[in-house]
C-alpha cells in the first residue's frame, strides 16, 4: 500500500539503473521481497502455475513491465504498473500525469460493477406477450439468479435487474434478448454472470414458451463505466517553441478530427488503449474484453467516434474527459493466480475493482493526451525515434553499452534501420579490436 502523503513524483526514476528502480518502487509501496521478485522478473509466473491456467502449456511469455510515475487520481498518489512492448507509452503517461498535476491530477469515477448477461430466446410464438410475462416474473427470476453464487451475495453482489428486449428483425426473424444485470463486486465476473444466465435458462424457457439459445455475458459492459477528467492549465502545456495556447488549441483540433472521422477515431482510441491495456495486462485482467467493450462503446451512436473529448474550459485550461466500459476485477481468474498481477495491484494500493478502474481510465486519458500533444506539435516520430532505435540496435545484436551507442548514432543520422544498426555495430566492434 502506498503511504499517505507520499508523492508519486519520482524525480530521476527514469535514469536509475534497472535494479534500483525495482527497489525504489518496492520501498515506495512497501512491497515484500516476494512481491518485488514478481515485478523484477526474478520471480513471477512459473511454468507449473501457467500449466494450470491454459492448455498445452510449454512455458511463459514475458513482456516489459514499466512503472508510470506522477499519477494523482482523486487526490491519491499512485504508481502505475504497465506491461507493454511499445516504446514511449510509459514515458508518455508519466509525463502527462506530471502536467495534469498542475490541475489537481485526474478525477475519476467508476459506476457500480454491474455486468450484463444475455439470454437469446428463440422460437417464441408471440415475442411481445412473452416479454411481458418474463417481466411479470422478474422477482422470481432474480431470486433464482441469486442462488448461484452465495459468496458473491455475501459480499453484496448479485442480481439487480432483468430487462427484456424484442429484436424485431434478424436473419432468423424476431426473437427476445433478456439482459440479466448482475453486480459482480470486485470480480470481473465472467464466470458468475455466465453461470447465472445458464441457471435462469430453464425458467425463462418455461415462462416464455421459447427456447433459450445463447447464455453469455456482453462485453459491451455499459452498466460498468469508468470516467475520468482532467484540466491542464494552459501555461503547463508550453514547451520549446510552442506556446501553451498553440498546444491546447492544437490538441482540441486533433480531437475534432477523431470526433468527426472513424479512420482517425480508430487510431486516436488505439492511443487511449495503449495506456489502458498496459495496466489491464499488468493486473492480469482480460484485455480482449476491455478492447471489445471500448470499441463497441465508441460506436454506440451508430457511428464510430472518439472515446475522449478535449475542449477549452472557462479558465482557458485544456479539459479532457474519457468514458468507457471497464470490466476489471481484483479477485478471481489470473488476477489471483498470477504473482505479478498480485504485486501490480499491491503497488497501486487498490483494494476494490472500482478503484482499479478509476486508475486505468485516468491512464487512458493521460496516454491520449501524450499522443495528441506530440501529434499536434513536433510529430510522433521524434519521441519514438530514440526508443525505437534502441530496439533496432538490440535486434541487430547490440548488447550492454553498445545498445545506446548504436541507437545514438542512428538517431543522429536520422536513419533508424536494421542494416544501418548492423553496420554501425560492426564498425564499433572493429574499432574496439584495434590495438
Ligand atoms: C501509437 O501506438 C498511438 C498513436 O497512433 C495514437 C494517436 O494517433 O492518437 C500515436
Amino acid at each position: 500500500m502506498s503511504v499517505p502523503d507520499q508523492s508519486s513524483r519520482l524525480p530521476g526514476f527514469y535514469s536509475q539503473a534497472l535494479a534500483e528502480r525495482g527497489r525504489t518502487v518496492a520501498a515506495w509501496a512497501r512491497l515484500s521481497a516476494a512481491q518485488l521478485a514478481a515485478l523484477d522478473g526474478s520471480g513471477g509466473l512459473t511454468p507449473d502455475q501457467a500449466d494450470h491456467m491454459i492448455e498445452n502449456v510449454v512455458g511463459v511469455h514475458a513482456l516489459p513491465l514499466g512503472v508510470a510515475a506522477n499519477f494523482l487520481v482523486n487526490g491519491r498518489d499512485v504508481l502505475v504498473p504497465m506491461a507493454i512492448e511499445e516504446p514511449s507509452v510509459v514515458a508518455g503517461a508519466s509525463f502527462m500525469a506530471k502536467l495534469a498535476r498542475a490541475g489537481g491530477g485526474f478525477f475519476a469515477h467508476a459506476s457500480e460493477p454491474h455486468m450484463i448477461g444475455q439470454l437469446q430466446i428463440v422460437e417464441v410464438v408471440d415475442v411481445h406477450s412473452a416479454r411481458i410475462r418474463l417481466l411479470e416474473n422478474k422477482a422470481r427470476l432474480l431470486e433464482l439468479a441469486n442462488q448461484v453464487d452465495p459468496v458473491l451475495i455475501k459480499f453484496g453482489g448479485g442480481a439487480r435487474d432483468l430487462e427484456v428486449r424484442v429484436i424485431e428483425q434478424s436473419p432468423i426473424g424476431a426473437f427476445l434478448a433478456a439482459h440479466l444485470i448482475y453486480d459482480t463486486r470486485d470480480a470481473m465476473g465472467a464466470n458468475a454472470i455466465n453461470t447465472a444466465c445458464e441457471t435462469l435458462a430453464p425458467a425463462i424457457e418455461q415462462i416464455s414458451g421459447g427456447r433459450v439459445h445463447l447464455r453469455i455475458l456482453s462485453n459491451l459492459a455499459d452498466r460498468r463505466l469508468a470516467r475520468a477528467r482532467c484540466a491542464i492549465p494552459v501555461e503547463a502545456l508550453a514547451f520549446d517553441q510552442y506556446s501553451g495556447e498553440w498546444v491546447r488549441d492544437g490538441i482540441v483540433a486533433a480531437y475534432a478530427f477523431a470526433a468527426a472521422d472513424p479512420y482517425r477515431a480508430a487510431t486516436h482510441n488505439k492511443g487511449v488503449m495503449n495506456g489502458i491495456d498496459a495496466v489491464v495486462i499488468a493486473t492480469g485482467n482480460d484485455w480482449r474484453a476491455i478492447e471489445a467493450g471500448a470499441h463497441a462503446y465508441a460506436a454506440r451512436s451508430g457511428r464510430y467516434t472518439s472515446l475522449s473529448t478535449w475542449a477549452v474550459d472557462g479558465a482557458g485550461a485544456l479539459a479532457g474527459t474519457l468514458e468507457l466500459p471497464m470490466a476489471v476485477g481484483i479477485v478471481g481468474g489470473a488476477t489471483r493466480v498470477h504473482p505479478t498481477a498480485q504485486a501490480a495491484l499491491a503497488l497501486m494500493g487498490v483494494t476494490t475493482a472500482r478503484a482499479l478502474a478509476e486508475v486505468i481510465v485516468s491512464v487512458g486519458l493521460a496516454q491520449n493526451l501524450a499522443a495528441l500533444r506530440a501529434l499536434a506539435t513536433e510529430g510522433i516520430q521524434r519521441g519514438h525515434m530514440s526508443l525505437h532505435a534502441r530496439q533496432v540496435a538490440i535486434a541487430a545484436g547490440a548488447k550492454g553499452a553498445r545498445v545506446e551507442q548504436v541507437a545514438g548514432r542512428m538517431v543522429a543520422e536520422k536513419s533508424v534501420r536494421i542494416d544501418r544498426a548492423e553496420a554501425i555495430l560492426a564498425e564499433l566492434e572493429a574499432e574496439s579490436r584495434k590495438p
